[in-house]
């Protein structure tokens, strides 16, 4: 898993349109993923204005959502289908015909999902677009779902129902059931893009990363994944430390400084006892499995390394040249407050070099930076949801 900070959701919509890119690119008709909700709208935007600007064509993309609503008309403002319609297809050059999408007002939901499950598996994406809930639910895969239910019919939680009732006239008018792509399904993908905005996400990426790894939190499911790539903004990530990441749950992307395979070797040589004391108010218990993670470790930095898109080879200097102050300014920042954590102007630099170059460098960068919160994140914690 890798995990790269970002500053603002504009920040989150470039730094996952690399991810794109890097698909399409690669595969022009690729089988893209794709999520609704506020969090994935500043991706498609990006999308939208490199395709209008000569970037990206979609002509043979093919789209699968992850989930609709029972009974809400397809072309009501509150269905999924319209919202990316709304979005995202009008504006780029996607086939409608090549879109796809679990049909709500079918008169028999349980063929429908029938239906979607054997065209997602003739079809496995390419890269699958996620976003998660505020009880760590992945597409509307709700807290104990199990994980082999193929596309099914979902009945929805009252958090969940009140967090998305914003796009209804009442939130009593928030349907209760929902037709959603399955857990195991989702992890069919080939790579997976899961993208966080806001301290109300902060205890679900802290569960999916470092918590319980059970069907509480269903995506942790995630951690079973060989390549997926977490974006998150500062608040969804004010949870985690850069301490637990390095014991093997997760780890932050590559600096330009730390080349990936000292960081190997410095992970594989720390002994579990020493993690765990280190893990502070984070029972072992609910650490992921060691073993998997460090089997899967190299695997992930070898990718991220032969993914580097080729505006980081371009900006190389630009990244090496801003990577020494932020350095610095870790040195000087002093012992932890319980402040929340600001960008002080030099920071703001880096950050805006990150935009123009949009490279994982500069993320790893912004990550560093994260450690004066720490306590602040240790606190938090014990607030646990369940
Ligand atoms: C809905 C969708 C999920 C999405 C979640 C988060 O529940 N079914 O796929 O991840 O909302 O939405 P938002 O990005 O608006 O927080």
């Amino acid at each position: 898993m890798r995990i790269a900070i970002v500053k603002n959701a504009k920040e989150l919509g470039e730094r996952a349109f690399v991810e794109i890119k890097k698909v399409i690119s690669e595969k022009p008709d690729a089988v893209i993923g794709f999520a609704t909700g506020a969090t994935p709208v500043a991706l498609y935007e990006k999308m939208a204005d490199d395709h209008k600007h000569g970037g990206l064509s979609y002509k043979q993309v093919k789209a699968f959502n992850l989930d609709e609503y029972v009974g809400v008309d397809p072309n009501g403002k509150a269905s999924f289908k319209r919202f990316m319609a709304d979005t995202l297809f009008s504006k780029i050059d996607i086939d409608p015909a090549n879109t796809d999408i679990p049909n709500g007002m079918a008169q028999d939901l349980e063929a429908e999902c029938a239906r979607y499950s054997a065209a997602i598996k003739e079809n496995p994406a390419d890269l699958q677009i996620l976003g998660i809930g505020e009880n760590g639910h992945i597409a509307f895969n709700e807290p104990y779902t199990k994980p082999d239910e193929p596309t099914h019919i979902a009945l929805l939680t009252a958090s969940t129902r009140a967090a998305n009732a914003s796009a209804f006239k009442d939130p009593s008018l928030v349907p209760q059931y929902a037709l959603t792509m399955g857990i195991n399904e989702i992890l069919t993908a080939k790579r997976i893009l899961l993208l966080a905005l806001g301290e109300r996400k902060a205890q679900a990426i802290y569960d999916m990363i470092m918590g319980r790894d059970d069907t509480s939190c269903p995506a942790t499911a995630l951690r079973k994944h060989p390549d997926v790539t977490v974006v998150l903004d500062r608040e969804a990530a004010s949870l985690l430390t850069i301490k637990e990441w390095e014991k093997g749950s997760a780890q932050a992307e590559e600096s330009a400084e730390a080349p990936a395979t000292e960081q190997t070797e410095e992970a594989e040589q720390t002994p579990v006892a020493e993690q765990t004391e280190e893990a502070e108010q984070t029972p072992v218990a609910e650490q992921p499995a060691e073993t998997e993670q460090a089997e899967e470790q190299p695997e992930v930095r070898e990718e991220a390394a032969e993914s580097a898109p080729e505006a980081e080879a371009e900006t190389e200097e630009q990244v090496e040249e801003t990577s020494a102050p932020v350095e610095e300014e870790v040195a000087e920042s002093g012992p932890p407050t319980d402040e929340v954590p600001t960008y002080p102007e030099e920071q703001e630099e880096v950050a805006a070099t990150y935009e123009d170059a949009g490279e994982e460098a500069e993320v790893e960068d912004l990550t560093v930076q994260e450690e004066p919160a720490q306590e602040n994140r240790g606190k938090k914690k014990k607030k646990h949801r369940r």
